[in-house]
């Protein structure tokens, strides 16, 4: 990224600070987003080795693991780059959790991981360094890892990302509301 990219990504975290402050992502919480993060986990249960090691990019306030039951792996990391939403995701201590403030385009995670997720997050990663990222990442996971991402709506220019790996699965999760859906896909090195 040039210096105006980092400056705007700067005033990006500022600004999903601010929001997570004033409560502007509890909608996430919302019944209708439960199928998104289930349908993660079903993933986690069908694809990966049992009681995994997970890294979750872009965990926000630590959602997913509301709906995780903590016997289904055996370490999980969540990381963000908004340190409002690390901290309100450290307050509900969250067994065999721990969570850390970083950004995702400069990010090196300091040991591998069985499952990797980007939910909801790698459309925020800059065009220039979509590629890095994701290289980034996968040297990261385990030899028999997966990757989870869950995208949003059509997800255009993202997911030809993900077309060099094998895919796993793949789902179009709907809702009564025509324009809310996610993608989500599982994929293998
Ligand atoms: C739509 S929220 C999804 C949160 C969470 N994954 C979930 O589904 O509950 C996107 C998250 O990505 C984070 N994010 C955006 N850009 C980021 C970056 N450059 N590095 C790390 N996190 C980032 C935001 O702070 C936010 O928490």
């Amino acid at each position: 990224m040039n210096l105006i990219d980092k400056f705007h990504n700067w005033r990006r975290r500022l600004r999903w600070n601010k929001q997570y402050r004033k409560g502007r992502w509890d909608n996430l919480r919302n019944p209708i987003e439960a199928e998104r993060y289930n349908t993660i986990i079903n993933y986690i249960k069908t694809h990966a080795k049992s009681e995994p090691s997970i890294l979750d990019l872009g965990a926000g306030e630590g959602v997913l693991n509301e709906y995780i039951n903590a016997e289904n792996f055996s370490y999980f990391l969540g990381m963000d780059f908004s340190d409002v939403s690390i901290q309100k995701a450290k307050a509900k201590n969250f067994p065999k959790a721990e969570f850390v403030t970083a950004d995702i385009h400069t990010y090196t995670p300091s040991q591998k991981f069985d499952v990797i997720i980007f939910n909801e997050a790698f459309y925020y990663v800059h065009d220039s360094e979509k590629q890095n990222v994701l290289d980034r990442m996968l040297a990261h996971l385990t030899d028999e890892g997966i990757l989870i991402v869950s995208i949003y709506r059509e997800g255009t220019g993202c997911w030809e990302y993900f077309d060099k790996m094998k895919q796993l699965d793949f789902t179009t999760v709907k809702t009564n509301e025509e324009k809310t859906y996610w993608k989500i896909g599982a994929y293998k090195q």
